[in-house]
């Protein structure tokens, strides 16, 4: 059996408290942060302020997502924000092993993502140089979308690479995890799991976490 973490995404929260937004999901394993520019993706959330306040007041390691261009330039600044682990877009660097060892040489574990359609073959010389495979399950930008079941061979391909690697990476999903869709991730070979929507959107977030942990473990 895997070990499973399920890091729900505070896109979902309520922003004008996220201090509370926060201790409301104390089961959770890392919160994940979305962090979008209006320009790599049709949505703005937050930024770097933002970040560092979270990372200081989360008991929860903070698993940021960059949505964002110029990701290159951008991306060190979070890590060394306090980001545990920092994710960009493999489609808006222009040298993901630069940022890669950049991201790592400030505390980081390096993750890079990748949209749907995008295809990770092209990536796997560079798996040594990441701590976690970020595979988008729908398309970036906004929370509450359904969950995309043509991305799960790709989860199968990546899960096959990194067993094949024998390095220690984890492969997240993101996008329309509910208790429903978790199951086929999980059998696909997907360990860390974003969920927005349905940690937020019901009564007791901590529970939905536990519930959905217990669901991907099974
Ligand atoms: C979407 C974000 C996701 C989003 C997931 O672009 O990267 O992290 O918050 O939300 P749900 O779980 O509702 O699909
Ligand atoms: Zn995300």
């Amino acid at each position: 059996m895997r070990t499973c973490q399920i890091n729900p995404s505070i896109l979902s929260a309520d922003f004008t408290n996220l201090e509370r937004e926060l201790s409301r999901i104390h089961t959770a394993d890392a919160v994940h942060v979305d962090v979008m520019d209006n320009h790599f993706v049709p949505n703005l959330t937050l930024g770097l302020p933002v970040v560092k306040r979270l990372g200081e007041v989360s008991a929860l390691p903070l698993d940021v997502h960059l949505m964002i261009s110029d990701v290159d330039r951008w991306g060190p600044g979070y890590a060394e924000a306090g980001a545990a682990s920092v994710s960009f877009h493999a489609e808006a660097s222009a040298a993901p092993i630069k940022l890669a060892r950049d991201l790592r040489a400030a505390g980081a574990r390096a993750s890079m993502a990748l949209r749907p359609a995008t295809p990770i073959e092209p990536y796997l010389d560079m798996l040594p140089e990441l701590d976690m495979v970020l595979l988008m399950t729908v398309e970036p930008g906004f929370g509450g979308q359904a969950f995309l079941d043509v991305v799960l061979p790709k989860i199968r391909r990546a899960r096959a690479a990194i067993d094949g690697s024998g390095l220690p990476i984890a492969l997240q999903v993101d996008g329309g995890v509910t208790r429903e869709t978790i199951l086929r991730a999980a059998e696909a070979g997907a360990d860390v799991f974003v969920a927005g929507s349905s940690v937020y959107g019901t009564e007791d977030p901590a529970e939905a976490v536990v519930t959905l942990r217990n669901l991907a473990a099974a």
